[in-house]
């Protein structure tokens, strides 16, 4: 952004005073960040890839990175933690209707926000192209 102001382009300070030429100047600043905020999110710089999601390499560190770990390891009773524990609550639906909030099931992660859109498109594409342990 070029900001460069001449001296004879600014209006008269004695006749304005100092403080509305700041105001004014931090308000261009203000204006401009927020075009760069929309631009940034009509045209995120990393779209969300989820094509040939694969248990080990996307699954698993989305589990471990949320939490989902921590409270369904081997010790808990609803166990997460290994491909055959987790594969059970893919095809009782349970894995895909909590974290997508669907009615009947439990929201998780337990008491925190929902996980963003494109780490829940993750899961649900490994599981369309068929939960497989590779
Ligand atoms: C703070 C602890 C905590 C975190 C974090 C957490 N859960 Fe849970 N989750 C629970 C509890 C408690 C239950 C109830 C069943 C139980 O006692 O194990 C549950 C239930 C579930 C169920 C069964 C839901 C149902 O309605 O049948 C699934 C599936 C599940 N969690 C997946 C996840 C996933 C995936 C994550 C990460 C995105 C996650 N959980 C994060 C505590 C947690």
């Amino acid at each position: 952004m070029n900001l460069k102001i001449s001296e004879s382009q600014l209006v008269k300070p004695q006749l304005i005073g100092k403080n509305l030429i700041i105001v004014v100047l931090f308000s261009i600043v203000g204006i401009q960040s927020c075009k760069y905020d929309v631009e940034e999110e009509l045209y995120p710089s990393t779209p969300c890839e989820t094509n040939a999601m694969s248990y080990q390499t996307d699954i698993v560190p989305i589990l471990t990175n949320n939490g989902c770990i921590s409270c369904h390891g081997d010790l808990a009773t609803l166990d997460l933690n290994g491909y055959s524990d987790l594969k059970i609550y893919v095809d009782n639906e349970a894995l895909l209707g909590s974290i997508k909030h669907r009615d009947g099931f439990r929201k998780m992660p337990d008491n925190q926000p929902k996980l963003d859109q494109c780490t829940i498109d993750k899961i649900e594409s490994w599981i369309y192209d068929g939960a497989l342990n590779n």
